[in-house]
């Protein structure tokens, strides 16, 4: 099958291309390498995916360029049967900084994918939403009704993209799934996200810092997880024009994920805290009954076994992947 995976360099996208050229099919990665982290950890994401189709897996090509020219997305979309859309400004903190980039990104951007598709004999098209689009928790764990208040441009853009696909599935019969994921970690993560900052200072002998008090909870997932339910999209029609979350639902305070990653490597480090960013969300912690139920999605891995296989992933790759041994 042709899979077209737009922000196929970076973390998730990058999982999914691998993944994918592993099964065997045809992928293209749309990319254009925004220097929102180091274009280094991307670089090696490419490569990875080129030498397992040279192994004879499926064929893997990288497109660098851009998702908000329309007419390049027209003819990436017309040759792809499923479409698995990744490519955004992630990061709520940047999105403070400059939403305008981030509405062009996540919102246009998308809108050219997805009127792309509906002219086109498109499969699906698979979303990558978040859980920054519920924001201020009225309920915990949020299921899908739960109120939507986003607290950051990111969320907003979030929102606005999840509804889109659901409009396009509604209006045009365009099969889309958009999926809420909560807190992604594991190999190649964006390096200036909670866990990776933390073993990083860890190891460097440096204490790891927190934002806040660190009491705020995260559902964090393992990558791997949100593989099983991408890849399960391939074959499954039972999801199409839904919006669903995406979680561990094993949800840790930020105090305790910073002890855990410090005992284990480093139990001499005191903990820093800095100063709490407000467009963060306070809490989040998923419901997964409903992918569940649609896929039969069952979490496999929880944070402190995913904790120490990111720890074991990163000393091995320490020496490309790590901002403070790469960049010395
Ligand atoms: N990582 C998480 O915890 C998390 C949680 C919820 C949702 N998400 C969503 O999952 C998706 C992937 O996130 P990620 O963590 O892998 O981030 P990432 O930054 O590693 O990946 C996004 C990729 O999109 C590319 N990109 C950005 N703008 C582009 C453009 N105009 N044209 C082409 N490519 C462009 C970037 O270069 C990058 O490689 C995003 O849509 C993000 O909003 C991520």
């Amino acid at each position: 099958m042709d899979v077209l995976v737009t922000g196929g360099a970076g973390f998730i996208g990058g999982h999914i291309a691998e993944r994918m050229t592993r099964l065997g099919h045809d992928v293209t990665a749309l990319d254009n390498f925004e220097p929102f982290y180091n274009v280094g950890i991307k670089e090696h994401t490419v490569e990875q995916c080129r030498e397992l189709a040279a192994e004879g897996n499926g064929s893997y090509e990288l497109v660098n360029d851009d998702l908000r020219d329309a007419e390049l997305v027209n003819e990436l979309v017309a040759d792809a049967d499923y479409v698995y859309h990744q490519a955004a400004q992630a990061g709520v903190r940047a999105s403070v900084k400059n939403p305008r980039k981030v509405n062009e990104i996540n919102i246009d951007g998308t809108i050219n994918l997805l009127e792309a598709a509906r002219n086109s004999d498109t499969e699906r098209v698979v979303v990558a939403s978040s859980s920054s689009v519920y924001g201020k928790p009225q309920y915990l764990p949020y299921d899908e009704d739960h109120p939507t208040t986003p607290v950051s441009p990111y969320g907003v853009s979030k929102l606005a993209t999840e509804q889109y696909a659901r409009v396009y599935s509604e209006v045009y019969g365009l099969p889309t799934v958009s999926l809420r994921y909560f807190t992604v970690y594991g190999p190649r993560m964006r390096p200036n996200m909670a866990i990776s900052n933390f073993v990083s200072r860890c190891l460097h002998g440096e204490p790891p810092v927190i934002y806040g008090d660190g009491s705020q909870t995260r559902d964090f997932t393992f990558v791997d997880d949100i593989l099983w339910v991408n890849e399960k999209l391939l074959e499954s029609d039972a999801a199409d024009g839904e919006i669903m979350n995406v979680g561990s639902t094993d949800n840790i305070a930020i105090k305790t994920l910073a002890k855990e990653v410090r005992d284990q490597l480093a139990p001499e480090l005191e903990l820093e805290y800095g100063e709490r960013n407000d467009a963060d969300a306070e809490h989040t912690h998923a419901d997964i009954s409903k992918v569940n139920e649609l896929l039969g999605y069952e979490p496999a891995t929880d944070i402190r076994e995913g904790v120490g296989e990111f720890i074991d992933w990163y000393r091995a790759n320490e020496e490309w992947y790590d901002p403070l041994v790469r960049d010395s």
